[in-house]
């Protein structure tokens, strides 16, 4: 009943209803469900896009607005472009979004195309290593369900959270390179298969 409230209001309404009667759940762990995001999400991602500890390495604090049309970005990737995004984080305990972690396709990376595992909680759920079971999953079902033979996450190497979670989750740092205008670390996992052959943008 609610869900369908938001929908009949929502720019993405049409996407939603895919959205509803598709398969939304990608990976189960012991605390930790992650499925696709849905405009529901909105106020749980606020939490944690519109928190300046949480956007510190990032490009700042977002307004609702933007947090919107990043929902919709999400659903585009899952149902247009992909196949796969960033998925929603939860806690099955308290049924509650924590934030992202997933999948994000990059045309150039360094001159490469490149698939990151991308991850950002809300700060009241930091150090749990809830970041770490999630990042798991998540290159889980990019090297085994998705067939992608390299993984990468690009981390402003001030970061140390981040590049924990990255190690932690079997990644190691392969270069430096110059993303978006500024100089990140990256880091990669990958395996000796062919991947499936993903266009890219
Ligand atoms: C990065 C982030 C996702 C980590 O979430 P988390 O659930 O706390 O991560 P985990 O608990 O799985 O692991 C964090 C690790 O970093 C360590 N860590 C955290 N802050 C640290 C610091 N300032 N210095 C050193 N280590 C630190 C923790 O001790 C832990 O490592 P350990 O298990 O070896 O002790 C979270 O801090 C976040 O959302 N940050 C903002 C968004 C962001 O930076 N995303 C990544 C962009 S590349």
């Amino acid at each position: 009943m609610v869900i369908t409230a938001v929908v009949r209001r929502s720019p993405v309404h049409s996407m939603a209803f895919r959205y509803i009667s598709s398969t939304m759940l990608i990976a189960e762990t012991d605390r930790l469900i992650l499925r696709h995001f849905h405009v529901v999400d909105a106020v749980a991602m606020e939490r944690v896009f519109c928190d300046p500890e949480v956007m510190q390495f990032s490009s700042g604090v977002k307004s609702s607005q933007w947090v919107e049309q990043w929902l919709r970005g999400c659903l585009e990737d899952y149902f247009q472009k992909w196949g796969f995004g960033l998925w929603a984080v939860v806690n099955k305990r308290s049924a509650e979004v924590i934030g992202f972690c997933g999948l994000t396709r990059f045309p150039d990376v360094g001159g490469q195309p490149e698939t990151e595992i991308g991850y950002r909680l809300a700060r009241k759920h930091w150090g749990h290593g809830f970041a770490t079971e999630a990042a798991c999953a998540v290159r889980d079902y990019g090297l085994n369900r998705l067939g992608f033979s390299r993984l990468i996450s690009i981390i402003d190497p001030k970061n140390i959270a981040s590049i924990r979670v990255a190690e932690k989750t079997g990644l190691r740092f392969e270069k430096e390179v110059i993303f978006r205008g500024f100089l990140d670390s990256v880091y990669v996992i990958s395996r000796p298969i062919h991947a499936r052959n993903y266009p890219t943008t």
